[in-house]
């Protein structure tokens, strides 16, 4: 579903990745873990065509993103990165959610605007999908009324709405407290339990522990390792991988 492979990335002199390449089969809950700085947010920013890079390629549901020398893509470049962004639904760590409107308006704006669905059937969607993440009562409350795991709730819910293939999370929790941060982590399980391809950036072990099939584990811009949770967290096979382990969960004695 998503291909990653032999992808090269600078910022200015700066090379972050040289030559890495990534696999997420579809259906597939993919956490990247590691070290601040070790590259998991441009990763995911390079799958969603908001990133150039120097080398290699990005394949999302058979739509190929090349390197991009130019400031400016080409035309055909421009479709397929617009297509791929269609495929992708992305949520970060700040909720960006337009204030001025409420949490309807907020969830169909873009399935109105952008996929030209009818007021009616995205009305009826945004219902759904309000319903299943138990906020259909705050449907027509705004933003600043609401809490920051509601906030980011809606923000799951109108990537949602788009209906995209994949979804791709940048850290959803780490600006939440404990309390709001299960409320959303538990929307994503139901999604990723649901069978949505899902990749997530995040610092949330317990989660990746529970929810992921596979985790890869990312320092200074190299996948140093990657399996199943209970290897990876029970029996890590690379030295940088049990410091980092043993860094963020207090345990593991190197
Ligand atoms: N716009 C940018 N300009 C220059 N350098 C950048 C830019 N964005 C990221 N970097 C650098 O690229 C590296 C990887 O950053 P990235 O944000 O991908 O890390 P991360 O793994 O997501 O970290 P965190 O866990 O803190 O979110 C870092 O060294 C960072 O300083
Ligand atoms: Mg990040």
């Amino acid at each position: 579903m998503i291909t990653v492979h032999g992808l090269y990335k600078s910022y200015g002199a700066h090379p972050l990745f040289q030559g890495i390449s990534i696999q997420v089969e579809k259906g597939e809950a993919v956490v990247l873990i590691g070290p601040s700085g070790s590259g998991k947010s441009t990763m995911l920013r390079c799958i969603n065509g908001l990133e150039t890079f120097e080398r290699g390629e990005v394949i999302v549901d058979g739509i190929e993103l090349h390197s991009i020398n130019s400031k400016r893509p080409s035309k055909q470049e421009a479709e397929r990165i617009r297509n791929v962004r269609l495929k992708l639904g992305m949520v970060f760590q700040q909720f960006n959610l337009f204030p001025h409107m409420t949490v309807l308006q907020n969830i169909i704006e873009a399935p109105v605007r952008v996929l030209g669905m009818s007021r009616e059937q995205s009305v009826a969607d945004a219902r759904e999908i309000l319903r299943q993440i138990n906020l259909e009562g705050k449907i027509n409350s705004y933003p600043g009324q609401l809490s920051g795991g509601e906030q980011q709730r809606v923000a799951i819910a109108r990537a949602l709405a788009m209906r995209p293939e994949a979804m791709l999370f940048d850290e959803p929790t780490s600006s939440l407290d404990p309390e709001m941060a299960g409320e959303v982590l538990s929307v994503i399980r139901k999604l990723v339990d649901g069978g949505m391809t899902t990749i997530i950036a995040t610092h949330e072990m317990g989660f990746a522990h529970e929810a992921a099939d596979r985790v890869v584990v990312f320092d200074k811009g190299n996948i140093i390792e990657t399996g199943p949770p209970t290897e990876i967290f029970t029996d890590p096979k690379v030295p940088r991988t049990r410091e980092f382990l043993n860094r963020v969960l207090g345990r593991f004695r190197i």
